[in-house]
């Protein structure tokens, strides 16, 4: 019999129990300070910089960044340093990464911040939405880890985190799906801006290396206890006899 896909619209509203929460991030946040990789964009706070390290994530791999920010950053030490080049000297720096869209936002948002806020990043997520190339994942990250403010953030590996862990079955691409996936976000932050940082790292750094989509590893997994999916993770690896080759008879 053919079964309905889960439509978001019909499940209900998430709602994440407050013990639950608090007992997810302490062994998030655990784990993380024991495995985190120790990246440039980590060591700091300077809004300029976290901007520029988020642009570039936003479609690359953090092996491929590594290398494009030092040079973009050694090229464009500040913001206003960015504002003041022609954009052909930007794109050049930006060659290399592709989805040159970005390169082009981040000049304009430079241009638009040197010139009508006196040089300086907004650190509040909407007023971060204002400005050219930045979306809802992108204003989280800047206030979350330039400004340490008590901001959500949800992109693709946080969203497949918070969907296997609290609602297996939701839709990752639907608005309605979406919705839901930042409402547990928010609810599941921790009480001060300073952990909010850890934290929001932490579900991105857990997404990346251990609940990845094609090869989850489940048994390193802080969280597996209470996750809704683990089981069916673990056991979708396993071959199945089904899979197994008969033997002949003898
Ligand atoms: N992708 C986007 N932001 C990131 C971050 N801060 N660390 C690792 N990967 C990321």
């Amino acid at each position: 019999m053919a079964r309905r896909r889960p439509s978001a619209k019909t499940l209900p509203e998430p709602v994440v129990d407050s013990a639950a929460a608090s007992s997810f991030r302490r062994r998030l946040h655990r784990w993380y300070r024991a495995n985190a990789r120790d990246l440039p964009w980590r060591r700091t706070r300077d809004p300029y910089r976290i901007l520029v390290s988020e642009l570039m994530l936003q479609q690359t791999q953090v092996s491929r960044v590594l290398d494009f920010y030092a040079r973009f950053l050694e090229r464009f030490p500040t913001l206003d340093a960015l504002a003041s080049a022609r954009p052909q000297r930007v794109l050049e720096a930006w060659s290399g990464l592709g989805y040159y869209a970005r390169a082009r936002n981040l000049h304009a948002l430079a241009r638009e911040v040197h010139g009508n806020k006196n040089g300086v990043i907004p650190a509040e997520p909407d007023a971060l939405r204002a400005l050219p190339g930045i979306g809802a994942y992108t204003a989280g990250a800047v206030a979350s880890f330039a400004y340490e403010k008590r901001a959500a953030l949800v992109d693709t590996n946080v969203a497949r985190v918070l969907q296997r862990y609290f609602a297996p079955g939701l839709p990752l691409k639907t608005g309605a799906g979406l919705r839901r996936l930042w409402s547990i976000a928010q609810q599941l932050l921790p009480r001060t801006g300073a952990q909010t940082w850890t934290h929001n790292q932490a579900l991105m750094e857990l997404g990346a290396l251990v609940c990845s989509a094609r090869a989850p590893q489940c048994p390193l997994c802080p969280v597996r206890r209470g996750c809704a999916s683990s089981d069916s993770l673990q056991k979708a690896k396993r071959p199945t006899k089904v899979g197994r080759v008969p033997r002949k008879p003898k």
